[in-house]
């Protein structure tokens, strides 16, 4: 598929067959993401590769139960409640891998580096039959420093995207947008 049609075409995909994506495949496209425009030339990226999926739905359980009682401090989140309550929800959609993308904070411009670089891999990802999507669920949990930690995150970096990924299940149709919102041209 050409870049175009790529772009067109890319979906959030929360349905994946049952197996992983080698790990050639995924530093492959880590090294896709990094080809990312990025400020002052700092690639100021970081990024934790989970695999495994019992691992992953097992970290899934752990951010919802971290989530329920906060979502009052996470307003953008409290519409999904119900969804975060429920047990067979699994915020990974039973992925086989999750990829999570921090930005060091001594680049000014981290978060937008970061997040070309995760734009790159979710690109890169569809090109090639497989499907991502953005867990935003995850993000205050994989910024806590005891969580860094956990995963050898240098306290200078902060979340910026996590990712679900793995090879799509079905066929989504191409997305509708609203035109674009021009307020100036010419
Ligand atoms: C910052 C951000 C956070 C998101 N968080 C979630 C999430 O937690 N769970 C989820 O299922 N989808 C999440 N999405 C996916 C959006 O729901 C999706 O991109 C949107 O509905 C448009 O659909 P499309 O990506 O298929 O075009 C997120 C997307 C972005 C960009």
């Amino acid at each position: 598929m050409d870049a175009l049609q790529c772009i067109r075409t890319r979906r959030s995909c929360r349905s994946y067959e049952d197996r992983p994506i080698p790990s050639e495949t995924i530093n492959e496209l880590l090294r896709l993401g990094t080809k990312a425009a990025t400020g002052s030339g700092m690639q100021p990226w970081g990024f934790v590769v989970l695999e495994g999926k019992e691992r992953i739905e097992a970290l899934s359980t752990e951010i919802k139960a971290w989530l329920r009682p906060r979502l009052g401090e996470l307003p953008w989140l409290a519409q999904y409640e119900e969804w975060l309550g429920r047990d067979s929800y699994n915020i990974f959609y039973n992925a086989h891998n999750v990829i999570v993308i921090y930005g060091d904070t001594a680049s000014h411009w981290h978060v937008y580096d970061a997040s070309l670089c995760t734009a790159n891999i979710m690109l890169a990802a569809h090109a090639q039959g497989l499907g991502t999507c953005w867990i935003g669920f995850a993000e205050s949990f994989m910024n806590l420093p005891e969580i860094k930690a956990r995963y050898n995150v240098p306290a200078s970096f902060e979340i910026v995207s996590t990712m679900s990924i793995g090879y799509a299940k079905g066929h989504m149709p191409e997305a509708k947008r609203e035109e674009p919102r021009v307020f100036f041209a010419g």
